[in-house]
């Protein structure tokens, strides 16, 4: 996961050479930079278990990529020397930094952050015109994305624009693997987290109620968490957040235009809301894939993988998997939630779940309370985002004011 929480292909230190093993088939060749989710599909069938050079091991199918998930020793999260908090950790280490992480995304802290999270839903989606054809992506759901996590963590609204950039470079420099430019831009963010640190230490008694302030007061060991962990941890709840809401926020809405009659089924019944945005997204995973190392020899699906290979395991693969899901692309309501692995399963399952659940309900809840939604008018198509990244880069829509 490199300096992101939400995956990004870095090769670590401990990983076996590239060559060791033949190539099965080509992460970034045309076909599967186009439309990857089917590329997915397609290799599941016939190489679920599947080498490149790029990417080591993907794992594509439901089962195996359980297995993968609940044998952390054999497949370890320490796949890079960078201190990465939580995610880039195995127990005991995990466990006691999970510790901090989960105490922010209670029930009770959910409640509190309803009203503020829904503010900020409104007020996106207030900018947008009666009607008229609007590009999504750009005019609300990296925004949203961007608003909602800095309302959750008391960030400053002119950190908006640098974060907004900060992910757009974050995303070129993953896919072309340049590991100076990701270094330099995992510095750049450190620097933004490290200075809203060090004005609340500043201010001590009058620094402002909020998660970064009470973050700064976190003990692991009974010892104060470090500045260093504590950036790490701000920064994959950042890069956690970012790419994926802004994703999801589109592929939902990319769903609802195509389908008139959910929309109206949704817009009638509110409660049906929160699950169809979870059948949505298993559908069209806003997260690609996150990545393990090897601790020993194993052989998964009848292949043999070395101590220190690299593995990633593919959820917008997995979610469409025919032996559990039937036909991946019928958007059912009475699906065992318990099988989606939008958030992944085992020690590592997605600690922000509750609260990208809240933000995903608000804003869909909200749009389509305000807004009927389809294709754009203009005819332009969407454009597919590309690995590491899922979704759609643009998303040109319809919007009619209820
Ligand atoms: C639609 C939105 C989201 C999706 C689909 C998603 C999905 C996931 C998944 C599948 C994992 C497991 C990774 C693994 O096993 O390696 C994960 C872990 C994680 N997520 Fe999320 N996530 C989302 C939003 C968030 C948010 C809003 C936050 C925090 C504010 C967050 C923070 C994290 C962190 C810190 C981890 C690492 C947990 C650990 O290693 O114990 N995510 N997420």
């Amino acid at each position: 996961m490199s300096e992101t929480s939400h995956d990004a292909p870095d090769p670590g230190p401990h990983w076996r050479r590239p060559g060791a093993q033949p190539d099965d088939w080509d992460p970034r060749a045309p076909h599967v930079l186009a439309d990857q989710i089917a590329a997915y599909d397609e290799l599941r069938g016939t190489c679920p278990v599947a080498h490149s050079d790029y990417l080591g091991w993907s794992v594509l199918r439901h089962d195996d990529v359980l297995e993968v998930l609940h044998d952390h020793a054999t497949f370890s999260n320490v796949v890079s020397e960078r201190l990465t908090v939580p995610n880039g950790m195995d127990p005991p280490e995990h466990t006691e930094f999970r510790r901090i992480n989960d105490k922010y995304f209670t029930p009770e802290r959910m409640a509190a952050f309803h009203e503020r999270c829904r503010h900020v839903a409104v007020g996106v989606l207030d900018q947008l015109p009666d009607d008229g054809d609007v590009e999504l992506m750009g005019a609300v759901a990296r925004t949203y994305a961007l608003r909602v996590q800095s309302a959750f963590l008391g960030w400053p609204a002119d950190l908006e624009e640098p974060l907004r950039a900060w992910v757009r470079k974050n995303h070129e420099a993953t896919l072309a693997r340049d590991r100076s430019a990701m270094g330099a831009i995992a510095i750049e963010f450190d620097g933004y987290i490290r200075e809203l640190l060090d004005e609340r230490r500043a201010l001590g008694d009058n620094a402002p109620k909020d998660i970064t302030t009470e973050l700064l007061h976190d003990r692991v060991w009974d010892r104060p968490v470090t500045t260093e962990e504590l950036v790490s941890l701000l920064r994959n709840w950042t890069v956690g957040e970012l790419g994926t809401i802004a994703a999801s926020v589109g592929i939902v809405a990319h769903f609802l235009a195509a389908n008139p009659e959910v929309q109206e089924q949704l817009h009638d019944d509110d409660a049906l809301v929160g699950p169809a945005v979870d059948e949505i997204l298993r559908m069209h995973g806003p997260l690609i894939a996150n990545r393990r190392a090897t601790t020993r020899d194993v052989s998964l699906r009848e292949r043999a993988l070395g101590a220190g290979d690299r593995v990633s395991v593919i959820w917008a693969a997995a979610n469409r998997d025919p032996e559990v899901f039937g036909d991946p692309d019928e958007f059912r309501l009475d699906r065992d939630p318990g099988l989606n692995l939008l958030y992944g399963a085992g020690i590592h399952v997605c600690p922000g779940a509750p609260l990208a659940r809240l933000e995903l309900r608000l804003i869909t809840s909200e749009l389509l309370a305000g807004f009927r939604v389809a294709p754009a008018l203009s005819g332009a198509d969407p454009v597919r985002a590309t690995y590491p990244g899922s979704g759609f880069t643009s998303l040109p829509l319809h919007l009619t004011r209820r």
